[in-house]
């Protein structure tokens, strides 16, 4: 999509079929109530076909079906709350495309105005890497700004000496990472992720200052900070805001307390880390949250909870973010997340210390970097775009597919069925879903479009038709894992390319986030995604738009799927028993083809160096001596040339 304009955004639909036909639908319309009738069909000439699809799939109706019977929908207004939901990330969307500096000086303006305060030291040359790399939201660094924040309270000599040396004791479970005269000096207890995280860092290490930086390499995340600290740490760090109209430009030299050589000089203050293994999560999570959230208030109901982030018709998730805010939701489901009742690696502290890590729960102060797994070229986790096995959409098979161990947490016979995994198997289990009931939505009898709960489904037909979710491995159990003897039956491994054979691909978290994720928004297949956890990209993937959010509780899991590949017959609708609900496959593809296209613009490895070579120099600035420096001098004019609207030429970098 080179050369695509921002100013006239289109949604690309790819309807394949026998020819390959493109439908151009202009974005302003698809948020109007007539979409459907003003779509047009132009071929692309010299566009290669399809590959033939495999022919050991089942027959699935061909997309002029698809078609017909889209056509003849879209003369009915769908009320569907998955259509109301697509609508408000849709107008979400545009705002923050619209929403995006193009020239420097814009950028430069609108961080001080958001921030109160210069860029740091060092913004210039970062902005210019990033239009090297055609950044597509220069302005969206927002979880970066968020996860320094409470470290302005902190003298800037004390977070450089836990950076030094809290990497020291091995117990601690950090490494480090030192940064002398623009190159890696060296690593302390380094594991693969800090050596992919050094590999990563490489790319820019030129542009940074000395600085030490210690990174969790644990699965699970290590600062809960309680409330009422926190919100000092805030006060703190607003009060000092402030824009000097003249401030030195470059970065503090021989600060103290960085990591020399045979250091024996003593870290500032005791980390204090305690360890907490296998033990409830929320009583430490909730520490942090504020003291009227159903966490902590004592007298929130669950559907009080859900009021504040789920629809109460279909279960659907209006607001993903809140969906998986431990502080709202933690008393929901401190039971059914392994992370939260059965966590594998607790090893936490609830003082504010400088540490970097790949995930967090909301309560949690560790400061975020793209994950690992996202940059270390590693094929159990990485898209591949050559693979032939990711189906045009039509090719798809309506399933939705998952595919893991049994990681979450620590497996017992007793604890198992409360497990997150776990949970997702079972319910997916025909068998076991046999005498089971499940909220869906049917449409209503009389007027088509309206749709209401539909409390009673049996989905076990439905499961055994839709679904291929299954473990591929038994692991982490004590004493030992026979009693999954006969439990599961088990799949062979299947790797991700594979899995894109289906329509829907299922994204659970593991001991921590997920790894598959970033491959399963760059597939031709929708992502359906639940989490407990906070990742890098977070501000920039939108629910509803680019990927379906689901309940962690899977509620909605059902709901979610008879959406979109649709359930019984139209004379079905309003009897007792039966649920119908049109198909609405479009949709899916809809939202499949725009995670795809976002994922190439937002997700890429480039998108990961810019991200961490901005959160290096504001962690910089940070244990900065003197944190009012600015990042040029000048107004910037000289770097008119990378405004964003003109086309850009790699050539002219001087460090590609
Ligand atoms: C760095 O600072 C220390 C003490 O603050 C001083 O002894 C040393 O000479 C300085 N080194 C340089 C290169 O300025
Ligand atoms: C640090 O210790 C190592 C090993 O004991 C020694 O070889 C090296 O010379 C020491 N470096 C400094 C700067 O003291
Ligand atoms: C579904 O449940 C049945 C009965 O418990 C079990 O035998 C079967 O192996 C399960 N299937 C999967 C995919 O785990
Ligand atoms: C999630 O909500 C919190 C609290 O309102 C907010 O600070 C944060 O920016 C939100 N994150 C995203 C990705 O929207």
């Amino acid at each position: 999509m080179a050369g695509f304009d921002s100013g006239k955004r289109r949604v690309f639909v790819f309807l394949s079929g026998l020819a390959v036909v493109v439908l151009f639908i202009n974005l302003s319309l698809l948020s109007g109530t007539d979409v459907q009738s003003k779509i047009k069909s132009i071929p692309i000439p010299g566009k290669p076909k399809a590959a033939a699809p495999d022919p050991n799939l089942p027959k699935i109706p061909s997309w002029h079906h698809d078609n017909e019977d889209f056509e003849n929908y879209a003369k009915i207004s769908d009320q569907h709350p998955i259509a109301g939901l697509m609508k408000v990330a849709d107008d979400a969307w545009e705002s923050y495309e619209e929403d995006r500096s193009t020239t420097f000086k814009e950028t430069v303006a609108k961080y001080r105005r958001k921030y109160g305060r210069h860029p740091p030291p060092g913004f210039r040359d970062w902005y210019k890497f990033a239009r090297d790399r055609n950044v597509h939201n220069v302005d969206d660094f927002e979880q970066i700004m968020d996860d320094l924040r409470p470290f302005w309270a902190i003298e800037p000599e004390v977070i450089r000496s836990h950076a030094a040396h809290l990497s020291e004791n091995e117990g601690n479970g950090i490494s480090g990472l030192h940064i002398r005269d623009h190159k890696i000096w060296k690593m302390t207890f380094a594991n693969w992720r800090m050596e992919t995280f050094a590999k990563m860092v490489e790319t820019f290490v030129e542009f940074l200052p000395d600085m030490d930086i210690a990174m969790n390499r644990l699965d699970q995340p290590r600062i809960v900070v309680p409330w009422d600290e926190m919100q000092g740490y805030l006060a703190a760090e607003a009060k000092s805001r402030h824009i000097l109209v003249e401030s030195p430009a470059d970065w503090t030299k021989n600060m103290s307390n960085m990591l020399k050589d045979n250091d024996t000089a003593p870290v500032v203050t005791d980390p204090k880390f305690f360890s907490a293994h296998a033990q409830q999560y929320m009583l430490i999570a909730k520490e942090a949250c504020p003291p009227e959230s159903p966490a902590r208030d004592g007298v929130s109901s669950v559907a009080a909870a859900e009021s504040l982030y789920k629809d109460p018709q279909g279960g659907f998730i209006t607001n993903f973010n809140r969906s998986s805010d431990l502080c709202t939701v933690g008393p929901a489901i401190e039971n059914k997340h392994g992370a939260l009742f059965v966590p594998s690696t607790i090893v936490a502290t609830k003082s504010l210390l400088p540490i970097f890590g790949e995930c967090k729960v909301n309560v949690n102060s560790d400061i975020l970097f793209p994950a690992n797994m996202y940059y270390k070229e590693d094929d159990r986790y990485d898209y591949d775009p050559e693979s032939p096995s990711d189906y045009s959409w039509d090719d798809k098979k309506d399933l939705a597919v998952w595919r893991g161990v049994t990681s979450g947490g620590t497996n017992t016979a007793e604890n198992y069925k409360d497990m997150h995994r776990q949970r997702l198997v079972m319910m997916a289990n025909g068998t076991i879903m046999a005498e089971k009931e499940v909220r869906i939505m049917t449409e209503s009898t009389g007027t088509r479009g309206v749709y209401e709960n539909f409390p009673q489904f049996h989905p076990s037909e439905f499961a055994n038709q839709h679904t291929d979710i299954g473990f591929t491995g038994v692991t982490a159990c004590v004493p030992d894992c026979n009693f999954y003897d006969g439990v599961w039956d088990i799949k062979p491994l299947t790797p991700l390319s594979e899995q894109f054979k289906n329509k829907y691909v299922i994204d659970v978290d593991g001991m921590s986030f997920s790894g598959r994720w970033r491959a399963f928004l760059q597939s031709k297949s929708l992502g359906i995604k639940s989490t407990i956890f906070r990742e890098w990209h977070d501000s920039r993937l939108f629910a509803w738009r680019h990927f379906v959010p689901m309940d962690n509780r899977y509620d909605d899991l059902y709901s979610i799927l008879t959406y979109f590949i649709g359930l019984g017959d139209p004379s079905d609708a309003g009897k007792k028993g039966l649920a119908y609900i049109q198909r609405h496959d479009f949709e899916a593809r809809r939202l499949g083809r725009q995670g795809r296209e976002w994922a190439s613009k937002v997700l890429r490895s480039e998108d990961i160096e810019i991200y961490t070579y901005r959160l290096l120099i504001e962690y910089a600035r940070i244990i900065d001596d003197n944190r009012d420096r600015i990042g040029y001098s000048g107004d910037g004019s000289e770097l008119d040339k990378y405004d964003a609207k003109k086309p850009m030429s790699f050539s002219n970098s001087g460090h590609v």
